[in-house]
């Protein structure tokens, strides 16, 4: 079982969300826990079509990639999800997932209950708060407890790798995640 999985929902190798879940990983590990940075890559993640049929599945009923990822999310203590902004909101396919993993979740026991972690977003320049707010919305509903940092938990960058340059940004994103660590600690 790994302690915290973190999901990226670029279609970007080495881009700047997997830049920044990277960070993230590494500052749990330092505070001694394990950490496993998985990708939306070329995974298919299609919408919910709303059949209703996870409560008797025990999974999602669509046929695609997405059930993959549920036991190791839900075997963990910690999840963290990272997006870009397009267009002024999270990347498509990260909202299906956080809907559908929300819903699988939500009528099989309430597994993501209890999680700890919270979203991370990336952006050239705008829409960073808002599409962490629309992400946050699955952590709450959900009853997960979501970690602060000393600013919001996003970062700047274009180009890939570019949110290393941001400074503050980094700086956040380690607080976040050694805050997340810390706190799974305390509970268990
Ligand atoms: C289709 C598309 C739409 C984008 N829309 C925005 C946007 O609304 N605001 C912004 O600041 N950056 C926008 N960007 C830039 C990306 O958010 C930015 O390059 C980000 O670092 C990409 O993350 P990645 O390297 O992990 O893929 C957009 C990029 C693409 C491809």
């Amino acid at each position: 079982m790994t302690d915290v999985i973190l999901v990226s929902g670029s279609p970007r190798a080495d881009g700047n969300t997997e830049y920044a879940l990277n960070l993230c990983k590494e500052e749990i590990e330092k505070h001694g826990l394990t950490a496993e940075v998985l990708s939306l890559r070329g995974k298919e993640i299609k919408g919910c079509i709303a059949c209703g049929q996870c409560g008797k599945l025990g999974k999602c009923a669509v046929n695609d990639d997405l059930n993959e990822f549920l036991p190791m999310i839900k075997e963990a203590k910690g999840f963290i999800i990272g997006a870009p902004v397009y267009f002024g909101t999270a990347r498509g396919d990260v909202m299906n997932f956080l809907q559908r993993m929300s819903m699988v979740a939500r009528v099989n026991g309430n597994w993501l209950a209890g999680k700890i972690g919270g979203p991370v977003v990336v952006a050239r320049r705008g829409g960073l708060t808002s599409t962490l707010q629309e992400m946050l919305m699955s952590f709450f509903i959900s009853g997960m407890t979501v970690c602060g940092s000393d600013y919001w938990n996003i970062a700047f960058g274009k180009d890939k790798g570019e949110v290393a340059n941001d400074a503050e940004g980094v700086q956040t994103l380690k607080t976040f995640a050694g805050n997340v660590a810390e706190l799974i600690k305390k509970v268990q």
